[in-house]
């Protein structure tokens, strides 16, 4: 059997909505302030898509950046994966729409449904893809549009999410040189499908007027229960991935962006300051598919990604799921 080939992350890019949603936005719809949100969860603001706007919009803009960074052209592309839980369409996917965009003319294009661990599982799909001499180059993307997803009558669920979209190509180690994948981790828990979930539109409960009228196509979320999961997960993922590694190996941590108070309890639990993590909750809210591959580009703008160190990658959410992925850069 021939040996595994070896993944490195070529190139990164991201993009996020123009529009910029405070939390006085709220304020003005709903029995919620400013203080309560920086406090709770530790957003600021998020970024709401444009009307026109959709997932593929956005999915367009942070490939294009993702190819140039990697320096290869569209049509030099095998394979496409789009993670995204807020597709243009439920049918097509929303890969196929990126493939005709970016004129990716040699490349099959499939849609992974992960929720906030989305963007990690389309990344080891690619990883394996290539390690297995399936392909070559392998555009991954994590984007969402949640926004026409909110129900902007529950506070408690509404003032977390936010729109963008970020992306990475994959290609052979020995082409790129950089971001070598060394291990991959995914988990799911089905039992936990009603902490996150949106019960409307789909074989279970078909769209009709009454779902509609009665927010059954928002997303329905169980914060408290989903808080301690995330925590848990968290830690333990990193916990796994370091197991045989030294400390000063680390260069970065990249979590999923769900919670500031999240992130700060599982870091907690592992005796760790917030000094290698990258945080950026503040600007952007909870993104969910997008929310690891726009904080990892934001990372790699900003010199974070030091050559030799590991870089953590952390997600869960819906599902449950979760999954992590373990670089040298
Ligand atoms: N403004 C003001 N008060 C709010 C509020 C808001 N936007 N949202 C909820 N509250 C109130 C609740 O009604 C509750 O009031 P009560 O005590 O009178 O009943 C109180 O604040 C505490 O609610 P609770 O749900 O316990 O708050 P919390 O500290 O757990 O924070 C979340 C809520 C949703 C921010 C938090 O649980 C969270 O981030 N969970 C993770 C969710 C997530 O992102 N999951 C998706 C993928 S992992």
């Amino acid at each position: 059997m021939a040996s595994r080939i070896r993944v490195g992350i070529a190139g990164t890019g991201a993009y996020v909505p123009e529009r910029v949603v405070s939390n006085d936005w709220f304020e003005e719809i709903l029995d919620t302030n400013d203080e309560w949100i920086v406090q709770r969860t530790g957003i600021r603001e998020r970024r709401f898509a444009a009307e026109d706007e959709a997932t593929s919009d956005l999915c367009v803009h942070a490939a294009e950046e993702a190819l140039r960074n990697a320096g290869i052209t569209a049509d030099e592309l095998d394979l496409i994966i789009v993670a995204t839980i807020s597709p243009d369409f439920q049918l097509p996917s929303t890969a196929v729409l990126v493939q005709d965009r970016l004129g990716a003319t040699k490349a099959g294009a499939f849609d992974v449904v992960a929720a906030c661990s989305g963007f990690v599982t389309a990344l080891h799909t690619g990883e394996a893809f290539i390690a297995a001499g399936r392909a070559r180059r392998v555009l991954v993307i994590g984007a969402e549009t949640l926004s026409r997803f909110l129900n902007f009558e529950d506070r408690g669920s509404c003032i977390i999410f936010g729109d963008g979209a970020g992306a990475a190509v994959l290609m052979p180690h020995g082409e790129c040189g950089q971001g070598e994948i060394l291990r991959t981790s995914l988990g799911a828990d089905g039992s936990g499908y009603e902490f996150i979930h949106m019960p409307g539109g789909g074989t279970r409960l078909p769209a009709t007027v009454e779902t509609v009228q009665a927010n059954k196509h928002k997303i329905a979320l169980k914060g408290r229960e989903t808080f301690k999961f995330a925590v848990q997960r968290m830690s333990s993922l990193i916990r796994e991935f370091m197991e045989d590694h030294e400390p000063e190996e680390l260069g970065l941590i990249v979590p999923h962006q769900v919670n500031r108070r999240i992130i700060d309890a599982a870091l907690d639990r592992l005796d760790m300051t917030d000094e290698k993590v990258l945080v950026n909750i503040q600007k952007y809210g909870n993104t969910s598919a997008a929310s690891v591959p726009v904080a990892l580009h934001e990372a790699v703008t900003q010199d974070r990604c030091i050559p030799g160190k590991l870089v953590v990658l952390v997600a869960f959410g819906a599902g449950l799921t979760w999954g992590g992925t373990l670089i040298r850069w």
